[in-house]
């Protein structure tokens, strides 16, 4: 299977599936890696594994439908069969998500339907929550809406502040991305409308 990664920033959930695709334990490659950014450090991680990598700036762009057409065509070029955001930091429009409808995937740092959106560590503490996580989901023309595919829980403990939170959970996370694009990749998931299937299961 042909994976694209569309990252803004650090790529650290990048850096995990490229792992897991060497390891074997995914049955794909990342064919190539897309940032927003031109000085996300991913990029750099996406050269050091010999992976093709562009940069597409929203600069220039009339409109967020206009970007999202060039952002389709530069995905297009690998040939893809999964779309794998990843720290993806723009929200795409509905002909975007309706063009990769069922293989467009994206990881929340939070157990949703919490928190969705931005700050979900400062949040989740603000609220005097004691589990947080994070989410696995299919992207659906919904923000952060769409069906959820695997959470990982982890503790917030008295005086914990949001970095050390956001730490726990990078670490989860780094667990349960590759896990879900392996089963994608072994055809065992799907998204049948608003609902995400696993082995014929609904999960
Ligand atoms: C992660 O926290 C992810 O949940 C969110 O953006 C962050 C990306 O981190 N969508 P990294 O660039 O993979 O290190």
């Amino acid at each position: 299977k042909s994976i694209v990664v569309l990252i803004s920033g650090s790529g650290s959930n990048l850096q995990a599936l490229l792992d897991s695709c060497a390891a074997g334990f995914i049955p794909g490659k990342i064919t190539g890696v897309i940032s927003n950014k031109a000085n996300a450090f991913g990029l750099k991680r996406a050269e050091a594994a010999g992976i093709s990598t562009a940069v597409l700036s929203h600069k220039g762009f009339d409109s967020r439908e206009a970007y999202d057409q060039a952002l389709i065509a530069a995905i297009e070029q690998f040939k893809p069969d999964l779309i794998v955001l990843a720290g993806f930091m723009r929200i795409l429009t509905a002909e975007f998500v309706q063009h990769f409808s069922g293989k467009l995937l994206n990881i929340h740092p939070s157990l949703l339907p919490k928190y969705q959106g931005l700050a979900t560590h400062q949040r989740a503490i603000d609220a005097g929550d004691t589990e947080h996580g994070c989410s696995v989901h299919f992207v659906t023309e919904q923000l952060d809406g769409g069906p959820v595919i695997l959470q990982a829980k982890v503790p917030i403990f008295p005086g914990d502040d949001a970095s050390i939170v956001a730490e726990r959970v990078h670490a989860q996370e780094h667990q349960i991305y590759p896990l879900v694009v392996r089963w994608f990749c072994q055809d065992r998931l799907q998204q049948r409308a608003n609902e995400a299937w696993l082995d014929g299961n609904v999960l």
